[in-house]
């Protein structure tokens, strides 16, 4: 995924020094992680619990978290940015999500009937995403695949549209076109269905059509090809797994009025800007409310839940069972009990005031570091997530993400490391996220690495 951005053959080599060096000193930094790493490959497949673990140049194993704060098996202590995944929003054993979790343990941990708290989350939820009927699943991909299947059954219909760049979980009908490469991923006119993963059947494959971020007519095209054929289409508002990349002012009201009039729905997948693009996520940010939202990542706590959300129309068909909507541990106490503490006493007004002013603090820090440097760059924030893109100019769509040398940023993400934060890794594609527990000393560390690293790549 290379470009040839940087085009000086030197520039290409003192970067590639810089990654050697750094990887130097990341292994050097955790014996143990490679010992737990040797260990583990002969019980984990590839040594890790989910591939998206595997980092380069070796999987770093935790120990535990505290705080703003996580620390690795060989005693090293991290800023936590990277959030498992978006997921830290309350950052690490928040006395809240504690008690939540701890009171749960005593009173059972499993029912698969509902309890108290459910109903607490969905009136929360409708309350801040504007949909009024939820149900609960464990994962974002649960989340989207449920989503799917809804606006399948309720228009009856097969087809469905996702954009270019766009992830959405691992199950069949959203793994195409995630991260296309360049020669597969077709005229960008008409950007090809490119599987994301072996495994899925190109029958499903063909179900999934794929459109252009930012780009209404691309849609408007496919709608225009398959008449009476689009169940609806899935989207990321805010793009959130090729860096960052905001929708353009009239482009999500637009689309939403185009396949209403198709007789198609839209979901919004908020599994990553739930509550960390603002308190009602990108649907508040945006004004734009969808037929369906997932959520999942953040919503929890840290534990394991997920939410669908739907128009009064949309679930009166979960609600008489025209699509069957279940799960074993779909409303899990512990996972509710999680989840209502978290909308309740950790995602307040005040956590979202402190995240802003935190945020601001790392653009301009960064900003001014890109600025002093001449480093071709630019910074991309929104609510508590935050990534910096390595290409002079902001971005529209995945297209103008692909030509991103990602070596830019595993050699950030190495600074970074080395320096005591912790990004999360897969280069340019992930985001920081800034947690309620964050403070200024936290957000100075990260200025202070980039400005190592932007000094050491244009020196
Ligand atoms: C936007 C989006 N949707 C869905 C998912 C899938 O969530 P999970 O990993 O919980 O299945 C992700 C995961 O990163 C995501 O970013």
């Amino acid at each position: 995924m290379h470009s040839e951005q940087d085009g000086l053959p030197q520039a290409a080599d003192h970067l590639q020094d810089i990654i050697a060096e750094q990887e130097k000193i990341f292994v050097e930094r955790q014996p143990e992680s490679a010992r737990m790493a040797g260990r583990a490959r002969h019980s984990l497949a590839g040594g890790v619990t989910s591939s998206w673990q595997i980092t380069v140049p070796q999987a770093v194993w935790l120990s535990h978290g505290r705080g703003s704060k996580i620390y690795d098996v060989d005693g090293n202590e991290y800023v936590d940015l990277h959030g498992g995944y978006g997921a830290a929003l309350a950052g690490h054993a928040h006395p809240a999500i504690v008690e939540a979790v701890h009171s749960q343990v005593g009173l059972g941990t499993h029912f698969a009937q509902p309890t108290r708290s459910a109903v607490a989350v969905g009136e929360e939820l409708a309350s801040r995403f504007g949909l009024p009927l939820w149900r609960f699943a464990n994962s974002g991909t649960e989340a989207t695949m449920d989503a799917v299947h809804l606006m399948r059954s309720i228009t009856g219909r097969d087809l469905i549209i996702k954009v270019e760049g766009c992830y959405h979980g691992h199950h069949d009908s959203v793994q195409v076109s995630v991260t296309p490469e360049a020669d597969e991923a077709g005229p960008a006119s008409r950007p090809a269905q490119v599987p994301a993963s072996s495994g899925i059947p190109k029958a499903i494959i063909n179900l999934t059509l794929v459109a252009t971020f930012n780009d209404l007519a691309s849609v408007e095209r496919l709608l225009d090809e398959h008449p009476g054929q689009v169940a609806g289409m899935i989207i990321e508002p805010i793009m959130m797994n090729a860096g960052i990349i905001e929708p353009e002012p009239g482009y999500l009201p637009a689309l939403r009025d185009l396949l209403h009039s198709r007789g198609a729905l839209l979901t919004f997948d908020e599994v990553k800007t739930g509550l960390t693009a603002g308190p009602r996520g990108a649907t508040g940010l945006t004004g734009v409310t969808p037929d369906i939202i997932t959520l999942a990542k953040a919503i929890g706590g840290g534990v394991a839940i997920a939410a669908v959300g739907g128009a009064a129309e949309v679930m009166a068909h979960v609600a008489d069972n025209g699509y069957e909507m279940v799960g074993t541990f779909n409303g899990n106490p512990l996972a509710v009990a999680a989840c209502r503490a978290m909308l309740t006493e950790v995602a307040t007004h005040e956590a979202y005031q402190r995240i802003d002013a935190l945020r601001e603090r790392a653009v301009a820090g960064i900003e001014q570091e890109i600025t002093r440097t001449g480093l071709a760059a630019h910074v991309v924030a929104v609510g508590a997530k935050g990534c910096v893109v390595f290409a002079p100019e902001p971005v529209r769509d995945y297209r103008g993400f692909l030509g991103i040398d990602d070596r830019y940023s595993h050699a950030h993400w190495l600074f970074q490391h080395n320096g005591g934060v912790f990004l999360p890794p897969w280069g340019k594609i992930e985001q920081w996220l800034i947690s309620v527990q964050h403070d200024e000393p936290d957000i100075d560390l990260l200025v202070a690495n980039f400005a190592a690293f932007a000094t050491a790549v244009t020196g």
